[in-house]
């Protein structure tokens, strides 16, 4: 596997932005499997640029980390040897840290407030091209779910994750959240995660609940708890030169089909959401709601710390508590 990885990669640094009979080749990668709601969501951008400029453009997508794992294919991404990557934001935290937002726990009140937070251009607008002077800038956004704990032991209360080792992504604030949760962060890709359980190298892990089905993490890890720490996008990214090299009227069809495919991913995800919890008990997995605010008193004061740290959070944070508010806690993911 190793091998192929390293193969595929020298050839695309070699042929870099690669045209084959007449067309330019566009590489997106991703680390899920295909049946998973960002790939779907690919599959509905692909289609959109392809009906339209299939003359000029050839859409393909690598998903299960085949071009490499997020970090990674980020870089590659920014150096234009691929032209789009789906990532977590805490993957781009170490590229601007305005990214560090979303890795803040109890940030959003409900999954409402998230999204309206998502579908906030005033927001996001300046998320999106913080990367610029690194090569590269989000086009859209994926909905991701909500991240809670599973592990290969129960966990009840904050108190049992003590000692135990989690492992994070490879994000600098997911570090920090899980210090003050008191529990040994174990930062890895996301590909590493199920050995890394099944061979005990870590106690757990934490994630939505398509890591248990989509990503079989269930096999291995059977108790789940809601205590609901974060909700955390992914992001459609693309190489910078290669968005600039689009014609006006192309970087239109290319930004609509950044917006279908954001709707025809959260479809999937709602469709697939639904089943998981299912699918994941048929495996072994068990289920269980904890005292949330428990969990929550552990960790608020990372949001300070982290905003002590970096001053483009607290604008952000100050009108997303305003979205709080307008919106109400309700539905909590
Ligand atoms: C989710 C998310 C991925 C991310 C993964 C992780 O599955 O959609 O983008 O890589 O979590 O925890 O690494």
């Amino acid at each position: 596997m190793k091998r192929i990885l390293v193969l595929l990669i020298s050839t695309l640094f070699l042929t870099g932005c690669s045209v084959t009979g007449g067309k330019k080749i566009v590489r997106i990668s991703h680390g899920q499997s295909e049946t998973h709601p960002d790939h779907i969501g690919l599959l509905a951008f692909e289609k959109h640029i392809e009906d339209r400029l299939g003359d000029k453009y050839d859409i393909q997508i690598f998903p299960n980390e085949l071009l490499g794992a997020a970090v990674k294919a980020i870089e590659l991404t920014q150096t234009g040897a691929i032209d789009f990557v789906v990532c977590s934001t805490s993957n781009l935290e170490t590229f601007d840290n305005i990214y560090e937002i979303f890795s803040m726990p109890y940030l959003f009140d409900s999954v409402d407030a998230y999204h309206a937070t998502m579908e906030n251009k005033e927001i996001t607008d300046a998320i999106y091209k913080s990367t610029e002077s690194s090569g590269f800038e989000a086009v859209t956004w994926f909905e991701a779910g909500t991240r809670n704990f599973y592990a290969t032991k129960p966990i009840e209360t904050p108190e049992d994750l003590k000692g135990m080792k989690i492992r994070v992504q490879q994000s600098p604030a997911n570090v920090k959240m899980m210090s003050a949760f008191g529990a040994a962060a174990a930062p890895m890709s996301f590909g590493e995660v199920y050995t890394a359980i099944q061979q005990h190298v870590i106690d757990g892990a934490e994630n939505n609940e398509l890591a248990l089905t989509n990503n079989k993490h269930g096999e291995v890890a059977k108790y789940y708890i809601y205590d609901r720490h974060q909700m955390v996008p992914d992001m459609l990214v693309g190489n910078l030169n290669f968005l600039n090299s689009l014609t006006p009227e192309e970087r239109q069809i290319f930004d609509e089909a950044a917006e279908i495919c954001t709707e025809a991913e959260r479809e999937a995800w709602d469709k697939e959401i639904e089943n998981a919890k299912q699918l994941a008990m048929d495996m072994g997995v068990n289920f269980k709601e904890v005292d949330t605010e428990a969990f929550k008193s552990k960790v608020v004061g990372v949001q300070e710390e982290l905003m002590a740290g970096n001053e483009k959070l607290r604008p952000i944070f100050d009108r997303i508590q305003e979205i709080n508010a307008q919106i109400g806690g309700g539905q909590v993911g």
